[in-house]
């Protein structure tokens, strides 16, 4: 039987520099984040996603790297880690980080090396060019902050290929010393314990720019080796890519369930957004159905918002205005042109209902659901910081100084807490929360717990209920003899609606969860009432 524990998972991502500061320096650190993992384990996280904690003079929040085989002596000491990673694995917590070699730090010795050294073993670690193409400018990750992906170097005397800020150089992952070096340094993280990696920019690692040499099947190739040596050294172990492509780019990435485990569910998301922004059903219904099939061992990971900015760029232009105009209307809020810089509280107003019924659909619908931190208790963002460092603010654990996240003066955080208004650490906090029996919270955990009980959601088969009613999603799940049910009502009026049951002939169906006590609902009669951002679970269990 393959191991597949990572369709049942509550993965939940976090950045280690702005979780929890315990020496008091500013910044968060691993002995911060150890201590709080009986807030994760309370919550119900089984995976955690940590973003980059390795030494990095952190032009790109960590992206950057300079040793992969470290921690960033600012966040503790490989020592830490192995005593974090213990007492996670303590809890039932599994570890997947961030493994980015699509791109060095340029402050890596392997670059310092190639740079000074034509001769040396490291030029060919890179891509160097001594006449970049004239469309270099077209493929820019950061348009208005980045200008070219190619940087000329005085030192080198040439130009090296860099598809993200110009001190991340790009790695030429076409030579086979490249390769080995991937492999080591996910042998040594697999050594102390993680469970699998996320594969940043995956497909910038294996596509032939500059490398006009390589031969394409040799570069795709990549992603199956990796698979093997983690299976080699780990049967358990995962990889989850970063690949925000077209959904005919997809098998590349799954492979015959010999690359990737999993991929960031990029297309859903964005269609999601139109859903909310439309308070209609059917861009979701678009989105489930544009999504290739996945091999058995393939999965989807579903995400409201990440780190990054919100990307819009598979929709058209026309779709992008529609969710600006409901989520992002100024300016400030936006980035690079399709992009959002917010959280997603402030993106719905601060509105409960609202955010209940997007957290619900995000946990019912098929795939791994993946949460922020700080998402579980509805944090804001402070749009006064740069780019993308609007959402990537300290946690907000207590009503106390810094929001209960250092004990530093307050300009000696590595980022400032949000502190005033609506958002403020003052009424957003954990503790505060976890006092309150209605809070966001409370009503996070119930959330994780009933979909914990629904391993159909994460394993099934899916389809698509129709309803004469457009703001309404109504979709089920199958796996083994059981279905689970979801109705989730988008707009804001109430309604009674009818599902089209066709040959689903639930069972013993039973409410495990809804936005309030409703009228039973038993799937005998094919009408069913949800309230204005209303959402409603069921279960037909054999077993009953
Ligand atoms: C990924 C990360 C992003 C980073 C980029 C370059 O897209 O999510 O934060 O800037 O890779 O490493």
């Amino acid at each position: 039987m393959k191991n597949l524990w990572y369709k049942d998972a509550i993965i939940y991502s976090l950045d280690v520099e702005t979780f929890m500061d315990v020496n008091g320096n500013g910044i968060g650190d691993f002995i911060g984040l150890t201590k709080r993992l009986n807030h994760l384990a309370g919550l119900g996280v089984t995976c955690l996603w940590l973003l980059p904690f390795y030494p990095s003079p952190n032009r790109d929040n960590g992206y950057d790297i300079m040793d992969y085989y470290n921690v960033d002596p600012r966040l503790g000491t490989l020592g830490d880690f192995v005593e974090f990673m213990h007492q996670a694995r303590d809890r039932g917590i599994r570890l997947i980080i961030d493994l980015v070699v699509n791109h060095t730090s340029n402050q890596h010795p392997w670059f310092q090396s190639a740079r000074s050294d034509k001769n040396s073993k490291y030029r060919d670690y890179y891509v160097w060019t001594d006449n970049p193409p004239k469309d270099a400018q077209d493929k820019v990750a950061f348009p208005g902050v980045q200008e070219s992906i190619w940087e000329y170097d005085e030192q080198a005397g040439a130009y090296y290929l860099h598809r993200f800020y110009k001190e991340q150089p790009d790695l030429n992952t076409a030579n086979p010393e490249v390769r080995e070096e991937i492999r080591k340094i996910m042998g040594f993280w697999l050594e102390l314990g993680v469970s699998g990696f996320r594969i940043d920019a995956a497909p910038f690692l294996i596509e032939p720019l500059g490398m006009e040499n390589a031969k394409r099947e040799e570069l795709h190739n990549l992603l199956s080796d990796m698979r093997e040596f983690v299976s080699e050294r780990r049967g358990d172990g995962v990889l989850l890519a970063e690949a925000n492509v077209s959904p005919d780019q997809i098998p590349l990435y799954f492979g015959d369930g010999d690359r990737m485990n999993m991929l960031f569910n990029f297309l859903l998301n964005q269609y999601i957004f139109l859903a909310l922004a439309r308070e209609q059903a059917a861009p979701i219904i678009e989105g489930l159905k544009t999504l290739p099939d996945t091999p058995h061992t393939g999965q989807w990971v579903n995400f409201l918002r990440h780190h990054d900015e919100l990307t819009l760029d598979g929709l058209t232009k026309d779709e992008q205005q529609e969710i600006f105009a409901a989520f992002a209307p100024d300016e400030t809020m936006q980035i690079y042109g399709h992009g959002i810089r917010r959280r997603l509280a402030p993106m719905l107003g601060g509105d409960r209902h609202r955010l209940e019924l997007a957290y619900s659909l995000l946990f019912s619908l098929p795939g791994t659901p993946l949460l922020r931190y700080g998402d579980e208790i509805g944090m804001g963002d402070d749009l006064s910081l740069e780019g993308r460092t609007s959402v990537r603010t300290p946690m907000q654990w207590s009503n106390t100084q810094n929001g209960g996240f250092s004990t530093a003066p307050q300009d000696a955080l590595t980022r400032p807490v949000i502190s005033e208004g609506e958002y403020g650490y003052q009424q957003v906090n954990a503790t505060t929360e976890q006092r309150d029996p209605n809070s966001l919270l409370n009503w996070m955990e119930r959330v994780i717990r009933i979909r914990q009980q629904c391993p159909e959601l994460g394993r099934g088969k899916w389809c698509i209920l129709e309803t004469d009613e457009p703001s309404v999603f109504a979709h089920c799940c199958e796996w083994e003899g059981n279905t689970v049910l979801t109705v989730h009502n988008l707009a804001k009026q109430p309604c009674t609606v009818t599902l089209k049951l066709k040959d689903f002939k639930p069972k013993h169906l039973m409410e495990l969860f809804a936005n309030r006590q409703y009228e039973p609902f038993d799937g005998n009669s094919s009408s069913i009432e949800v309230d204005a951002y209303g959402y409603r679970w069921f279960r037909s269990d054999s077993v009953l």
